[in-house]
């Protein structure tokens, strides 16, 4: 069976990181408030000249050297961003110029934080179906660029950065095939006021501010991203005893621990970089999940589930053996 297989993964951070302290300097917060809410001590901020692209592109090079594979194996790019360099061109085409692999299929997706599952969903469909035969999957986010640095209640959550994957259509046999096993993703555009951005080109014709109520949209992630994580085990017809390591998406630890608990999975099988990173939407994912594959915790033939879920209200989790 043709199956889309991870075969590399990279990442990218910018060199400035931002303590909870430097912020209390700024605004009405403190490190004990952050941390205690949310778990959060660092974020990395783009600087000036450092975009969406840039750092997507970086993070490609470091996937595609995981994978042993030059920029000109690619013939698709799946870039997923809310924070895009431009409002078009798609960003995925300026990181496909950048690496040098012009000529093949590349677009971004839009699903905020759960853009990932979802640019990870296509590429899967669009590879077992033939259209492609090496993808590189991207999640790169500067939502420092789009924060109100002046709302206490949004802008100590998220951080820039960019997460990228390397998946290869291959012939998978076997009791234990490679590869994406599972996916499955949802939206309800009832929920669009708990978590947008005030402005964009048709309405404002600003970029406008995010802006977050965190309770309520807290209350919806931990019932929504259990129930689909259950979803996907039940379409691989598995169960959460054999999973290996959940890589979740990085909004909240106390979000994380909420819902490892609901579904019973030890927190030692759940890889946690809010710490360091904060809320970083579409990159959260492949970002935690090249943090863990380069620490060793990750290794070939594990089960791996990734799940996210954000703006829209969008969500989602796919299940993979890496
Ligand atoms: O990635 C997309 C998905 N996004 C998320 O998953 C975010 C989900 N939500 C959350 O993570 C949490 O709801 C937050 C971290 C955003 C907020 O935590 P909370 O425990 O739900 O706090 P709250 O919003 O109920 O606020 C509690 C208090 C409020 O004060 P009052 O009204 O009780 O006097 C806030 O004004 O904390 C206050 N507050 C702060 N205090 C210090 C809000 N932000 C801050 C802050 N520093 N930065």
């Amino acid at each position: 069976m043709r199956r889309s297989v991870l075969t590399g993964t990279g990442s990218a951070l910018p060199d400035r990181s931002i303590s909870n302290a430097e912020l209390a300097e700024r605004i009405d917060t403190s490190d004990d408030w952050i941390v205690e809410r949310t778990g959060i001590s660092n974020r990395h901020i783009a600087a000036e000249g450092e975009t969406t692209s840039s750092l997507a592109t970086l993070a490609a090079r470091r996937a595609l050297e995981a994978a042993g594979l030059a920029p000109k194996d690619i013939d698709l790019i799946v870039l997923a961003t809310a924070t895009p360099d431009q409002t078009f061109p798609a960003t995925a085409t300026q990181v496909q110029n950048n690496l040098g692999c012009n000529g093949g299929i590349a677009f971004d997706v839009a699903a905020v934080c759960s853009g990932f599952l979802y640019a990870l969903g296509v590429a899967d469909s669009m590879l077992r179906t033939g259209m492609a035969n090496r993808a590189l999957v991207i999640g790169s986010e500067t939502f420092s660029r789009i924060l109100d640095w002046e709302d206490r209640t949004t802008c100590v959550l998220f951080g820039d950065g960019a997460g990228a994957v390397v998946l290869e259509a291959r012939d998978e046999t076997g009791d234990a095939p490679r590869g994406i096993l599972a996916t499955r993703l949802h939206a309800d555009g009832a929920h669009n006021q708990l978590l947008f951005v005030d402005g964009g080109p048709s309405t404002t014709g600003t970029v406008g501010k995010l802006r977050m109520k965190g309770r309520e949209v807290f209350r919806h992630a931990v019932v929504n991203l259990a129930q689909v994580l259950q979803e996907v085990l039940e379409d691989a017809g598995l169960t959460i005893g054999d999973i290996d390591w959940l890589v979740p998406h990085q909004a909240n630890a106390r979000i994380l621990d909420a819902t490892a608990k609901k579904l019973n999975l030890p927190s030692e099988k759940v890889v946690m970089t809010v710490a360091q990173h904060a809320n970083t939407s579409a990159a959260s994912v492949p970002l935690a999940l090249d943090v863990a594959v380069r620490d060793g915790r990750i290794r070939e033939g594990d089960l791996v589930m990734l799940e996210a879920m954000g703006g829209g209200f969008t969500w989602g989790a796919s299940l993979l053996r890496v």
